[in-house]
């Protein structure tokens, strides 16, 4: 028979990374505060910011909430012989994402999230993909588009990509374990490269090619290495993509928007009132210590 619900309070903390620059400061604390309101599990923020931002991540939080996070705050940081490289890719400190497995090298699995992401189901809910992984796959992400006429990289991309339409890397489960322990095929070299040995090479084949960064470096690759990618539905990344040009999540339609993803700035301007109207919403959700 269904055995008793375990307390979601014992059970292992759910591990969320981002990576915070620039004005992203308050947009961060925004999605954080998203994932402690409703989540049941404890939380374990991993929080990657410029060092000028240290503080404000560091502000008191509201007492209420202490019980059920705990976080940490690091610089960003790069393999010294590329730091500049890596900054210049992308948007200031982007490419953090993809030395998470090698910098958190203690912490087995991690839900990376942009900071423009906003959870509206429990974040429990995403991790729980970790324990559908089967043998062979190490993160879980999202397509980029759902509809190959509007697509990106099926049209634009001079590089190779993840299935149809590519991936989207907003939102990226990893078993970072497995990341660190996989030989990953590749196009640069016969022999299969390990995480850590990839990414430079890689960057360096491809940097004239790339448009939007690590994202394009994770769909270069989950290209060579699908069977690794387990591909989650688009109301676990939903964008402002899936409405601009006519409604084209189907899943979103079934189950509604499980994971919001304002980017291209909805949540700071008035092209899409209803990313702006939950984003605004969850602002304004009262936590003493904050303000
Ligand atoms: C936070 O860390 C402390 C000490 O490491 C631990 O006792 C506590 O259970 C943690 N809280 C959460 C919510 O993980
Ligand atoms: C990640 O993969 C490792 C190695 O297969 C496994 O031991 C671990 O339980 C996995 N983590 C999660 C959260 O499923
Ligand atoms: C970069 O794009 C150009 C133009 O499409 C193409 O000829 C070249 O092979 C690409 N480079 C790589 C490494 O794929
Ligand atoms: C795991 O699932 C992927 C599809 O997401 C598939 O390509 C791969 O072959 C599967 N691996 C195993 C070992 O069954």
């Amino acid at each position: 028979g269904p055995s008793a619900p375990r307390d979601p309070e014992r059970l292992e903390p759910v591990e969320l990374a981002v990576v915070a620059c620039g004005s992203r400061l308050e947009e961060t604390l925004i999605m954080l505060k998203s994932a402690v309101l409703f989540s049941q599990r404890r939380l374990r923020f991993h929080i990657f910011a410029e060092d000028d931002l240290h503080a404000g991540f560091r502000q008191s939080w509201p007492q209420r909430f202490h019980s059920k996070f705990n976080y940490s705050v690091y610089p960003i940081s790069f393999p010294s012989d590329s730091a500049r490289e890596w900054k210049r890719l992308f948007k200031p400190c982007a490419s953090q994402r993809l030395f998470l497995p090698l910098i958190l090298k203690q912490v087995d699995s991690v839900l990376y999230v942009d900071t423009d992401v906003l959870f509206l189901r429990p974040v429990e809910d995403v991790w729980s993909f970790l324990s559908r992984f089967n043998s062979s796959q190490v993160a879980a992400m999202a397509p980029e588009h759902e509809e190959p006429h509007i697509g990106w990289y099926n049209r634009f991309a001079r590089h190779p990509y993840y299935g149809k339409t590519g991936v989207n890397s907003g939102v990226m489960l990893m078993n970072m374990t497995r990341i660190r322990d996989k030989h990953f095929k590749n196009d640069l070299t016969a022999v299969d490269l390990k995480w850590a040995d990839l990414l430079m090479p890689l960057l360096h084949k491809y940097k004239l090619n790339i448009t939007w960064g690590d994202q394009d470096l994770l769909n270069i690759i989950f290209h060579h290495n699908p069977e690794s990618l387990l591909l989650i539905e688009c109301h676990w990344n939903y964008r402002p993509d899936h409405c601009i040009y006519g409604s084209n999540c189907i899943s979103a339609e079934q189950n509604g928007v499980y994971i919001l993803h304002g980017n291209r700035g909805v949540y700071h301007d008035d092209k899409q009132p209803a990313f702006r109207a939950v984003y605004d919403a969850i602002k304004q959700v009262r936590t003493k210590a904050i303000h």
